[in-house]
């Protein structure tokens, strides 16, 4: 994504105004950029010392402006504890309240075309596709990572440079209540939600009550703004409505239902890709997408779909969809050295619930194994379903059995009930912690197979994945290519 660099974001006195904060010390000449952490600070930077999930920001005041930031944004309450400080500071009552101030103004003085993207899945992925198809366009700026709560929308808004084109935001929630700020924050022209699934579901009475928290979403949009929403998904109606009465007049709709505005025609599914025909509000069009899954052929009409309502180039923008890659974790794929020969790793690490699970069981089920090889699964636990959990884990058989998973290895106690109700055949090895999956899987692995690795990030699949990479890895080259290591 683009971002400016080196240039002035703020000048000090619209950044000092815009908090309400008091200065002291040596004024910089310019901001060149915001954050929150001291570790990924660039020159030029206003540090604003909020508390974060874990820290307390002031913390690291002293090791920001070290690193070279401009200004360091502070409480009034913990000024005397930062003890002398040479540099340029901001004295606030409170440093997040300062934060969403200087994003209010940052939208305020915007003249960029913006974008909402929620829904209990594919966020990250449909903000990075809807974001590179409007770089066709013009000057993009989308929020990193998934900066979608409470700091990360307010932050990734007050980074909006003024000469953005088009800025898209993702906005996400635990629970009910919390989108409703942070979308009048960003107040888009344009608000996706990319589906409604059984996600975090221990925080809700159902799934009902998950579609009534992601339609907050439609009480910040611009008057004049569009809803873009998902005709496949059996809460269409339920968001629509909502929308409505949240005073929207423009629903578009997108999927595979015949009456879509966003309707996908035909798809050709590959392991690694897939090539889709769509009508885009009226428009045909063909377009390659450079990772696989029809969940990215979902996500992939709600762009084209927003970038028809945003006004830039549909065709051109479909047209650089190919060369996008799975965001980290998010289906990337590896070529892991076994034996004389290799296996594929596809890491869906980052994180799981019953509707990503499902889509990346997909795609291992599209995979094709090369000659001896097989499908393997290696699956962890989906947290924060509440008493729903055992059904829904045990629910994943019937997938991995489609899909033709040849081993299934589970990790953690949540998925006791799919191991039970795996066919014997089909199991390949369970372990309370992950990691105590590293060596069965490394003596099971041989050349062609397909294993795909997923769980909620708190059952560390992710290091499991790393692991196995690590051990694994291919030789570098001139140094006995294609000479992998003997499985341990
Ligand atoms: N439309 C979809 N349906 C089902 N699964 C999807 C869909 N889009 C993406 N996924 C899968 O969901 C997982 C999370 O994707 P992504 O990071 O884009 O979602 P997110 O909504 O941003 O998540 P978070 O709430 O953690 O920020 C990935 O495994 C991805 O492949
Ligand atoms: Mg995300």
């Amino acid at each position: 994504m683009m971002e400016s660099t080196g240039s002035t974001l703020w000048t000090f006195d619209e950044l000092v105004a815009a908090v309400g904060g008091r200065p002291i010390g040596p004024p910089p000449t310019f901001i060149g950029g915001i954050s929150i952490d001291s570790r990924t600070i660039r020159p030029g930077d206003a540090f604003f010392a909020i508390r974060g999930d874990a820290f307390d920001g002031h913390a690291f005041v002293s090791m920001a402006l070290g690193a070279g930031a401009a200004t360091a944004v502070v409480a009034e309450a913990k000024l005397a504890g930062l003890g002398h400080v040479s540099r340029s500071l901001i004295v606030v009552e409170d440093v997040l309240s300062a934060l969403v101030a200087l994003s209010q103004a940052a939208r305020a003085r915007s003249t960029a075309r913006i974008a909402a993207v929620t829904g209990s899945v594919g966020k990250t992925g449909t903000k990075a596709m809807l974001a590179a198809a409007l770089e066709v366009d013009g000057l993009v700026h989308a929020s990193p990572a998934s900066f979608n709560n409470h700091w990360g929308v307010p932050l990734s808004l007050a980074r909006l440079p003024p000469s953005a084109r088009y800025g898209v935001f993702e906005v996400g929630m635990n629970h009910s209540g919390e989108i409703e700020p942070l979308v009048r924050l960003v107040a888009p022209q344009v608000a996706i939600v990319t589906t409604v699934e059984p996600v975090h579901l221990e925080y809700f009475d159902d799934v009902d009550s998950i579609a009534r928290a992601k339609a907050e979403i439609f009480l910040g949009v611009e008057p004049g703004g569009a809803a873009i929403l998902n005709l496949d998904n059996p809460y269409f109606d339920l968001l629509a409505s909502l929308a409505a009465n949240a005073g929207i007049e423009r629903i578009v709709s997108f999927g595979e239902h015949p009456e879509a505005d966003a309707r996908l025609e035909a798809v050709d599914l590959t392991a690694e890709r897939s090539n889709v025909l769509a009508t885009i509000l009226g428009t045909e069009i063909t377009y390659a997408l450079g990772s696989p899954g029809r969940h990215v052929v979902q996500n992939s009409l709600a762009v084209l779909a927003a970038v028809t309502v945003l006004g830039a180039d549909m065709a051109q923008a479909a047209g650089i969809l190919g060369a996008i890659n799975a965001p980290t974790g998010r289906g990337d794929r590896y070529e892991l050295a076994v034996g004389d020969s290799s296996a594929t790793l596809i890491d869906e690490s980052y994180n799981a619930n019953p509707a990503s699970m499902r889509a990346a069981i997909a795609v291992l089920g599209q995979a094709v194994p090369a000659k001896g090889g097989r499908r393997i699964a290696v699956l962890g636990e989906m947290r924060e379903l509440g008493d729903a959990a055992p059904s829904l884990h045990a629910e994943l058989a019937e997938p991995l059995v489609a899909a033709g998973a040849d081993a299934v290895f589970l990790a953690g106690p949540m998925t006791e009930s799919l191991w039970a109700a795996l066919p014997e055949s089909l199991r390949g090895g369970y372990a309370d912690i992950a990691a105590d999956l590293e060596s069965p899987i490394a003596e099971l692995l041989r050349p062609g197979d397909v294993l795909m690795i997923k769980g909620s990030n708190a059952s560390r699949l992710g290091l499991l994945a790393e692991a196995l990479r690590a051990r694994f890895a291919k030789m570098p080259a001139g140094a006995g290519e294609g000479q992998g290591r003997e499985i341990a």
